[in-house]
């Protein structure tokens, strides 16, 4: 069976590396804000370096990112110019609820989305609404501690309750919270979560992720209560480990780190936590913040789909002195002999793609949405600011053709496939604006010079005829 005539072709983005205006419209100040370009960035995003207010003489790439706030139309044009069937974004939290305790929400915030969601549905445009990618306000963060605080979930509650409420009829698939594997890795930018000195840090993030999977749940549940039209997601950075070889222990490496990698989203799609997790708490003489009430709510409210972003497979092995570790995505690989990688070292893997697919399927038995895919490159311009991007066009029809494979061959259920970052914009992990992934070209560099002008570049037509040809064109 080919893709279905109502696959979800779109582009995927978010608030913190899209939107800009981080000062506009009565919004507050977020993590995500926090996030300067150079060499403190990963100690801060990680949680290794606390840093709490904006400082003098450091650069925030994330503030003005590449200004959808004031470029809206202009980028949705250019999308349904492309034939977008979705389009993933994300909710800026504090424009929403600057301070995220207030009971009344900022309603210019409000409007703000509610005018870009009428824009999208003009062009037939389904929005796939992601409610937090790596979004929180800093209030949250210095009074509560962020999602280590069990409040956190009612301070969730309510911005779910007004985003629901709200756009009743104009949103119909959301997705929780954007990769909530990457806590365990980043806790500041996943949860907005330091780890204090003497602290269990396991005991800490558990515990972080147990109140997020609550008010994961609670939000399928008020979501579907007050539209069951409404589609959850969860959302997982995705990539199988792949054993390194035959070797028995690392056979069992490779399924532990899988499993390290999905035990939350086993809890959001299967509706609690696996054997092996409760083992492993019980190793570490862990107990989790377990209230009554949280099993069954669990239980009873799993997502509708599970999305993924996909860049790269990794490989597991028991490490030995010499071994060569490269990372993809702030997760640990050992190296892939029998793959290239990007500039940036991310290994390019468009089989596992398809394997990674039918492990989820398998896993899950509920429909999958790839809602992030693609390639960080270096794009050069020419005087008319055109990009020749063939590379990009090579590795995004060999995901596809995978993709396409998985659906047809395989019969894995899948609803779209949103590439990431189809306009350019900040690169998470390192800040840059030269990391492009983008089908358009946006004029602004590293230190965040450029007329942020917007230029189609060669990848931006054949994605269209892709999206024309659903896919068998590539
Ligand atoms: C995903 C994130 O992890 O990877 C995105 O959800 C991110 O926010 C994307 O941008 C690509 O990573 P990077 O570091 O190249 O921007």
């Amino acid at each position: 069976m080919p893709l279905s005539k109502d696959f979800l072709w779109g582009g995927a983005t978010a608030a913190n590396q899209y939107e800009g205006g981080w000062n506009q419209g009565g919004r507050g100040l977020a993590n995500v804000d926090l996030a300067p370009h150079g060499e403190r960035r990963e100690a801060i995003i990680l949680g290794l370096e606390k840093h709490l207010q904006p400082e003098e003489g450091l650069f925030y790439p994330g503030h003005e990112a590449v200004d959808f706030y004031n470029h809206w139309q202009e980028d949705i044009a250019l999308f349904a110019e492309m034939g977008f069937k979705t389009f993933r974004m994300s909710i800026a939290w504090s424009r929403i609820f600057p301070k995220g305790d207030e009971s009344q929400p900022n309603e210019e915030g409000l409007l703000f989305y509610e005018k870009i969601f009428k824009e999208l549905r003009k062009y037939e445009i389904e929005p796939l609404v992601t409610i937090t990618h790596f979004d929180i306000p800093m209030h949250l963060v210095t009074e509560y501690g962020g999602w280590r605080n069990r409040k956190m979930i009612d301070f969730y509650k309510n911005l779910v309750t007004v985003l629901f409420t709200r756009y009743k009829g104009l949103v119909k698939y959301w997705l929780t919270f954007n990769e909530i594997n990457v806590l365990l890795h980043a806790p500041f930018m996943g949860a907005g979560v330091y780890i204090e000195e003497g602290e269990n840090r396991d005991e800490v993030l558990f515990t972080a992720a147990h109140h997020e999977l609550v008010a994961s749940a609670l939000a399928t549940k008020i979501a579907h209560q007050i539209d069951p039209e409404n589609k959850i997601g969860c959302m997982v950075a995705a990539g199988d480990y792949y054993p390194w070889d035959s070797k028995p222990e690392n056979v069992r490496e490779a399924l532990d780190k899988n499993r390290e990698n999905l035990f939350l989203i086993d809890v959001q799609a299967r509706g609690k936590y696996p054997n092996y997790f409760l083992k492993q708490l019980e190793r570490e003489g862990i107990s989790l913040p377990i209230v009554e009430g949280d099993e069954e709510l669990l239980a009873q409210n799993t997502v509708d789909f599970v999305s993924f972003s996909y860049y790269s497979s990794r490989v597991a092995k028991v490490l030995e002195e010499g071994d060569e570790e490269t990372s993809g995505n702030i997760f640990a690989s050992v190296k892939n002999p029998y793959l290239k990688a990007s500039e940036w070292g991310w290994q390019i893997d468009p089989v596992g793609l398809r394997t990674t697919m039918n492990t989820l399927y398998d896993r899950y038995q509920k429909p999958l949405f790839i809602v992030e895919n693609g390639l960080g490159a270096v794009d050069k311009p020419d005087e008319e600011g055109y990009v020749a991007d063939d590379y990009r066009i090579a590795y995004m029809a060999d995901h596809i053709a995978e993709m396409v494979k998985a659906v047809e061959l395989d019969g894995v259920e899948l609803l779209g496939y949103t590439s990431w970052g189809c306009i350019d914009l900040v690169s998470a992990s390192t800040g840059e604006m030269s990391k492009r992934y983008g089908f358009i070209y946006v004029d602004r560099d590293d230190q965040g010079k450029g007329s942020l002008k917007r230029t189609p570049k060669k990848s931006f037509n054949w994605y269209k005829k892709v999206i024309a040809s659903n896919g068998q064109d590539l």
